[in-house]
């Protein structure tokens, strides 16, 4: 095999020659990042009908692709934590044996990739060269992935550089699981129908795709290696790779602070990574910038303070829902060089989705590829359809966002989508309490309907689709990196999605989550006022900033109250947990759940800061 000169690596290059014997593609291409490269893969999808080119005077340089119809999503009942031993793996997670998984997967790998291209793509978790990045090496079939992968990471061909004659990579194969015959004419979007595997060694820190062309399947820079082999990574180094968006908060009086917070998939990361601040904050000086939107790596720095990276270099943004008042800074990022996944094409060759603007377009073509009129019983863009953005289009980014040395984290904030029960803010007595409060986080998977309680689903810091190890074992790193640090970072729970007893939300979110985020930075600098609750610190009326909004005292009780039996109720939801992962929960857990448990006793039925 030929090999460019500027790769150093045998041990490398030994993996992608049996790699390419193994998949059997007609060319291997070596991608080097460049801009040309990039211009000239979209343009041969555009050829294939992989992509339609948007009109470039409404979206200058953007695409948009439709994925076959069963191909959409993140596939978390085929994705496999293979490690040595079950245990290890944990309930939450599916498991197989190396050894079966593998004769799998070298079944389905050989001949994989006959009338394709293989793709070789070196990429950077990380500014090349920070002391916190990783180079991954992923080998593809699809030109969708590389182009995917040049906005989401760093890649190219420095990367080689960095990884010199000997330095440690995480080898990523993805296949869309589609041979063609010779002869046979390609589909736009290839995948297999029936059979998708997206596999992860932990102990061979090694990464196996089969079957999907979806983003959070095939770009395996993201979920698979800087969530589930990193989380593998971070315990065994040392440091913490999570499932939270970082954004910096600077003060009127020029202080600037960062918070690292961890929400479920469609919670609203990106649009709190890029909160608006209410017109009165912004004149006097507040400002909300971006540094990452979805992932974070953080390390103990020299000074013992938590630093983190985000370890991607884009966007990959959930498309619907989002507008100009939603998320204006989101909007701006994808206005130019942006790769949109199934939203809808309107007649001027731009796109639209539910919620983009308050006026429909007339006519649009679906997903689907399919006529579609505002009278047309199904969505125009597919819920989960996604825009592809580079970071650097993003008007509020943190000038810091590219830092090799990362930026360092003053609060943790976690937060799911409950109706009721959980209130709108407050701050865990210490490290273990915060812990114990991230473990036991619940998200409703499906919007509550009036009166009625939302399925509840445990989300243990968000990363419950994304931990490569024991949920048990992955409580303990944490508290055991608390212990580690001398002044952690505060640790906050939020909730945006509180409704009221007509069903609709009692809290405006968006731009107004400055003044949750204002209280929470302010209390990790130790000045905020708040009171004790039974479950921790929450503010008083009078310690948020309520100019601009008309929010009384009666609404901010709604959205603070905590009532004794949902209490009760919420405790045995997290025994539910704790049972599963029994074998390697830490026994602080249990302990605090006692703690709990006996504050509770004491409140009055409803408890909450008016109610003292
Ligand atoms: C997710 C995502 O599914 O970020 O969490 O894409
Ligand atoms: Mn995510």
């Amino acid at each position: 095999m030929q090999f460019p000169d500027y790769i150093k690596h045998e041990r490398l290059k030994q993996w992608v020659s049996e790699m390419v014997d193994l998949c059997k593609p007609d060319k291997v291409r070596f991608c080097d990042g460049s801009q040309e490269e990039y211009d000239q893969l979209c343009e041969e999808m555009v050829e294939a009908g992989t992509f339609i080119r948007l009109n470039p005077e409404k979206r200058p340089n953007s695409f948009l692709a439709r994925s076959d119809p069963s191909d959409v999503a993140r596939v978390e009942d085929r994705t496999y934590i293979c490690s040595i031993s079950k245990n290890d793996a944990g309930p939450t997670n599916n498991w197989m044996a190396p050894k079966e998984m593998k004769e799998i997967m070298a079944g389905l790998f050989d001949g994989c990739m006959r009338g394709r291209t293989l793709y070789v793509i070196p990429f950077s978790m990380g500014p090349l060269g920070s002391p916190i990045a990783q180079i991954g090496i992923e080998i593809s079939d699809s030109a969708y992935v590389v182009v995917n992968m040049k906005l989401m990471t760093r890649m190219g061909k420095s990367v080689y550089d960095v990884l010199g004659e000997d330095g440690e990579y995480v080898p990523c194969a993805h296949t869309v699981g589609a041979p063609l015959e010779p002869g046979q004419k390609d589909v736009p979007w290839p995948c297999n129908p029936t059979t998708k595997y997206i596999v992860h060694y932990p102990e061979e820190r090694a990464i196996w795709s089969y079957g999907s062309g979806y983003g959070g399947n095939a770009l395996l820079g993201k979920k698979c290696l800087a969530l589930r082999i990193a989380s593998v990574m971070a315990r065994q180094e040392g440091w913490l790779a999570e499932h939270m968006l970082i954004l910096g908060v600077k003060e009127p009086s020029g202080r600037k602070s960062y918070v690292a917070a961890a929400f479920p998939s469609a919670c609203g990361k990106t649009n709190f990574a890029m909160l608006v601040p209410p017109k009165i904050f912004q004149d006097e000086g507040w400002e909300v910038t971006t540094v990452g939107d979805d992932i974070a790596w953080i390390k103990p720095g020299p000074d013992g303070r938590l630093y983190a990276i985000n370890p991607e270099s884009g966007y990959f943004g959930v498309a619907p829902g989002t507008s100009n008042e939603t998320n204006l800074s989101a909007m701006q990022s994808c206005a130019k060089d942006t790769i949109f996944t199934n939203v809808g094409l309107t007649d001027d060759g731009d796109v639209w989705w539910e919620g983009m603007t308050k006026e429909k377009p007339a006519h649009a073509i679906d997903w689907k590829g399919n006529d579609w009129t505002p009278e047309s019983t199904t969505p125009v863009a597919h819920p989960n359809a996604r825009f592809t953005a580079p970071a650097i289009n993003n008007p509020v980014l943190d000038p810091a966002w590219d830092d090799p040395a990362g930026v360092p984290i003053q609060a943790f904030i976690f937060g799911g989508r409950r109706s009721n029960t959980v209130p709108l803010v407050y701050q865990a007595f210490n490290w273990n309490y915060g812990v114990y409060l991230a473990a036991t986080m619940g998200s409703e998977t499906t919007a509550a309907a009036f009166g009625q309680q939302g399925v509840v689903r445990r989300d243990p810091f968000a990363m419950l689709p994304f931990a490569g190890y024991h949920m048990g074992d992955y409580f303990n790193h944490w508290l055991q990196f608390g212990r580690e640090i001398y002044n952690p970072p505060r640790i906050f729970s939020v909730n945006w999605f509180r409704k009221d007893e007509n069903g609709k939300f009692a809290w405006p979110g968006f731009g107004e989550n400055m003044r949750v985020l204002k209280w929470i930075v302010q209390r990790s600098h130790g000045e905020a006022v708040s009171v004790e609750s039974p479950i921790g610190w929450i503010p008083n009326y009078e310690n948020l900033d309520w100019r601009g909004l008309d929010f009384s005292r009666d609404q901010f009780d709604k959205v603070m109250n905590m009532n004794l039996s949902d209490w009760q109720q919420e405790v045995l939801l997290h025994e539910e947990l704790f049972i599963k992962l029994y074998d390697r929960l830490p026994k602080e857990m249990i302990n605090m759940r006692e703690l709990i448990l006996s504050s509770l006793w004491r409140t009055p039925t409803n408890w909450g800061p008016t109610h003292e």
